[in-house]
């Protein structure tokens, strides 16, 4: 394995391998050849799903926890090679893609090198951590003709795919609000999920931190946990609002809303995290609006993604959608008719259909149903909530210019500068 170098180089950019793959033909049978960067809960969920599919061949797995690179290395029986530095993963050249799924805060980087190193990528939600990286990822993708695919699997479920399409033909009528939240009760606050011992040789801290500020080693901001700190993540805005509100800005059928107007805190939970156990946000679209709730001290039900039309409402879940239809009073009686007929259609994996989508994708050159573009576009969506939250104050939203017109401050959040020597592009 490559050793605990410091590298002074900071980003990537193998030419001459990008413009070979860019213009490369795949057949049908060929095979693709991938490496994993960050073997933790979600790596290996997608490192299997994509190692179940035929054409997959694991060369590489990346991690900074000796745990976790050894577990990614063990799904494939031994065939991938270990690496503690993704850049050096990424010198590879027999690697046509990677899985980035290590924590947020690293999503841009990684991206990006892979990107001008010519490889595909497959990128966990959400995209980035702040705006402005998003949108580097993007020309990234494009500057280098390169698949992007964001982790948003529900893009590839056939009952979304379903739903969206009956919206659209106007099944449940004309749609004027959508409401979405994450709801469950974890007061007083959540448990370090690994390294309580504290920090070994096992896990490079430093590399772990890499473009975040330096902070001395804390066993619950590491694994899984890194969710509730704003270094490296946003909350449940970005785990879960990710997810439902990449569906309802689909099915709204616009790149962005207009405005944007958060309020929550973390009131109660005590264990030291950062993002909102409460947070309410209200997005308007042009004729829609689109509200997010998270709740972490109040039980309700776990998912909400309620779609509102005139003539029913749907209720869209991972488990399935059901249609409710309205009814309307029937002229001079008292009975209330249906306006349209109840629906109930069961959900099936999203998974497998995602990783598929992607590798099909890789072959074909088509742009993958999570394109890159929509990962960003949803995840300014949940960044834009957040600022909003912790600002206090209603935002506007130019989404041609991805700018807050007339206000410096908030415009201020939507890049923070790296810690050196990382730098982005
Ligand atoms: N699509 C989904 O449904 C879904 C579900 C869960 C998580 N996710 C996303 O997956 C990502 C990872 O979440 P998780 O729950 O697996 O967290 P995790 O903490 O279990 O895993 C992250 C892994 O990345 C490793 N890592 C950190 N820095 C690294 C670096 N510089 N190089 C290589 N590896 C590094 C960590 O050591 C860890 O093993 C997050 O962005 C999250 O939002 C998506």
């Amino acid at each position: 394995m490559e050793t605990r170098r410091a590298f002074s180089r900071t980003t990537i950019a193998a030419a001459a391998g990008t413009a070979l793959s860019a213009s490369r033909v795949w057949g049908a049978n060929d095979r693709i050849r991938m490496g994993l960067i960050g073997s933790g809960g979600r790596g290996r969920e997608d490192w299997g799903n994509f190692l179940k599919q035929p054409e997959v061949e694991p060369v590489a797995v990346c991690d900074v926890y000796d745990a976790h690179r050894e577990q990614g290395i063990a799904l494939t029986e031994g065939r991938a090679r270990p690496f503690q530095d993704f850049r050096r993963l990424l010198e590879e050249k027999d690697i046509d893609a990677v899985i980035v799924a290590a924590p947020d805060h690293w999503h841009a980087l990684m991206t990006v090198a892979a990107c001008d190193a010519g490889k595909d990528v497959y990128c966990e939600k959400p995209l980035s951590l702040m705006v402005q990286e998003g949108r580097k990822m993007v020309d990234a993708a494009h500057r280098n003709r390169r698949v992007v695919q964001a982790g948003s699997q529900q893009r590839s479920g056939a009952h979304y795919i379903q739903a969206v399409e009956l919206i659209r033909n106007g099944r449940i009528g004309e749609v004027h609000r959508i409401e979405a939240g994450m709801q469950r009760n974890v007061f007083p606050g959540l448990k370090p999920t690994a390294l309580a011992g504290g920090l070994t040789a096992a896990l490079d801290w430093n590399m772990w931190l890499g473009p975040a500020k330096e902070v001395p080693f804390d066993p619950f901001r590491c694994i899984y946990n890194f969710r509730w700190f704003w270094d490296y993540s946003g909350g449940q805005m970005t785990n879960w609002g990710a997810h439902h509100l990449d569906i309802a800005r689909w099915i709204v059928n616009e790149a962005a809303p207009s405005t944007v107007s958060g309020a929550g805190d973390r009131f109660a939970l005590t264990d030291g995290g950062e993002t909102p156990d409460i947070q309410q946000v209200t997005y308007r679209f042009n004729k829609t609006v689109v509200t997010w709730t998270t709740s972490e001290i109040g039980e309700g039900d776990p998912l909400t993604l309620n779609i509102y039309g005139t003539k029913g409402m749907m209720t869209l879940l991972r488990s399935g959608f059901k249609i409710k239809p309205e009814t309307m009073a029937k002229p001079g009686g008292k009975e209330r008719l249906p306006l349209m007929d109840a629906m109930e259609v069961k959900g099936a994996d999203l998974n497998v259909p995602h990783v598929r989508n992607f590798l099909d994708c890789v072959k074909s050159r088509q742009k993958p149903n999570a394109d890159v573009e929509e990962g960003h576009r949803t995840a300014v969506m949940c960044h834009l909530g957040n600022i909003s939250t912790r600002l206090g104050r209603t935002l506007a939203w130019d989404a041609a210019q991805e700018r807050i017109p007339g206000d410096a401050e908030a415009n201020h959040w939507l890049m923070k500068p790296y810690r050196a020597p990382w730098k982005l592009g």
